[in-house]
Order: C-alpha cells, then structure tokens, then sequence
C-alpha cells in the first residue's frame, strides 16, 4: 500500500507580494516548500513526497535542490518535481498525473502550510486508509454567517462549521474521479475534499492539534516567524500512535 503526498507549491503568491513564488519564500531561512515537504517526508506512512511548483520554476527548484537541501530522510522519499498548472486544481492535476500505478493513496498538502507536524499529517493519512478520505480541519471559534448581497441567508450551527486544512487524504482512484467528474462539469473547487463530497462520497474530518496556519499574507509570515522563534519546533516531536 503506497503513499504519495502531492506538496502543491506552484501559485504565484500575490497575496504576500514578493518577487519570488511564495513556497520559494525563507520562514526563518527555511523556504516553505521545503519545511511542507520535510514535514511529509518525516512520516512514516508516505513513501514519496512529489513538489509540484511553477512551470518556469524547475530550474529555481533545481537550484535549490542541487545544493543539497534537506535531510536523508527527505532525499530518500523525494520525487521529481512536477509543473504545476494555472489553478490549484491543474496543478492537483499535474501531479495526480505523475503517479504511478503502485501509488494507492495520495496526501495533498499546501506548501504554504509549512508548519504542519508530522504527527498530525499521519494521523489524517491513517483516517483516511481506514475509511477512504479524510482531511485535517480545526473547529471555527467564531459565528458563521453564509451572506449573499450584504443579506445572511443562514446562520448554520457553529458546532457544526470547520475551517478546512491540508493534509487532504484520498484513496488515489477516488482523487482522480472526482477531478474528473469536476473537470467535465466546469467545477473549480477551492479544495480537493469538495470535489470527492460531490460524488456523494463521505470525507472524514481529524482535528489537527497543532497550528497548522497557511502563509497568505505578509504578517502570516512575520506571524510564523515569532512563534518558532518562541521556541516550537514544528518539524520535531514525538509520533503518536
Ligand atoms: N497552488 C498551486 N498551483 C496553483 C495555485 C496554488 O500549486 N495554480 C498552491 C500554492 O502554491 C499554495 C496552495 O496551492 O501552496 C494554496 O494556495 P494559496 O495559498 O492561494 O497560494 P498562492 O496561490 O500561491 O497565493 P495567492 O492566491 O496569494 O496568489
Ligand atoms: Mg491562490
């Protein structure tokens, strides 16, 4: 039973508005792209961790891939890079593409949630090949209004409302499908669990229990910058079973 994760690193980045693509951005000298795919190489479950980056990026990539960053343990696991596409979802696209047959399961990841912890990446991934799908995903602290033309239409129950992450686990046939389904109806899904609950199948959803907060916009990243400075470590720690 083989494990992919798909490390999506290929959007331009406008919202933190510097002159390189965002997952090629430094967190402490670390660029995002390679602390999302150290998170995923550091668990045990994934066998190959596939960064997918921006077409006229390989090179960058390779440059820095050359000069030899990154632990053993990611060399190990880490694949080609693949070129992305125009939206997040050509470039889920462009890597499910790049996956072989042996590849049963495939973890989707943000590069720009670079503080992910192993630990709660493979426990999604083990929700997930116990029931088919599963995504990391943290209860909504506040009340949720759905708005249309400054009107709510519905106040739905907080306990009910999650914020989306990724880690987002898929059964890989099940991934390509619901793409697929997508694609033929003019779908474009803001994530990928989306897409699989169209096919009226049930995506499971684990709390994550560390922060998990994506880089968007220039004080995430001074954000970020503070509370590793503060002492977290994100990258270490023990597994849990
Ligand atoms: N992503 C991607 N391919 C795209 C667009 C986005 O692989 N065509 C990736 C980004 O690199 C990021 C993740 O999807 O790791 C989440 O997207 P987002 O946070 O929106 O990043 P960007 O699209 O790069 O940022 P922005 O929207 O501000 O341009
Ligand atoms: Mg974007």
């Amino acid at each position: 039973m083989s494990t992919a994760a798909l490390v999506l690193a290929a959007g331009r980045g406008e919202r933190l508005g510097q002159p390189i693509p965002k997952a090629f951005v430094s967190l402490a000298g670390t660029p995002l792209l390679v602390r999302s795919l150290e998170a995923m190489a550091a668990v045990p479950e994934v066998d190959r961790v596939v960064p997918v980056v921006p077409p006229n990026d390989l090179r960058r990539w390779s440059a820095m891939a050359v000069v030899g960053v990154g632990s053993q343990q990611l060399r190990e696991k880490l694949a080609g890079a693949i070129s992305g596409g125009t939206r997040r979802q050509d470039s889920v696209a462009a890597g499910l593409a790049s996956l072989g047959r042996s590849v049963e399961w495939v973890a989707v990841h943000d590069a720009a949630r670079c503080l992910v912890t192993p630990e709660d990446a493979s426990r999604v991934i083990r929700r997930a090949q116990q029931c088919g799908a599963a995504i990391l995903a943290e209860p909504v602290r506040d009340t949720i209004k759905r708005v249309r033309d400054g009107r709510i239409l519905e106040t739905p129950p907080r306990e009910e409302c999650w914020v989306a992450q990724t880690p987002q686990v898929f059964r890989l046939e099940l991934l390509r499908e619901a793409l697929a389904k997508a694609e033929a109806e003019g779908v474009l899904g803001t994530d990928d669990a989306q897409l699989v609950e169209r096919l009226g199948v049930e995506v499971q959803v684990v709390p994550s229990r560390s922060p998990n907060w994506k880089i968007t916009l220039p004080e995430d990243l001074v954000n970020a910058e503070h509370w590793l400075a503060s002492g977290q470590t994100p990258l270490g720690g023990e597994l849990d079973s």
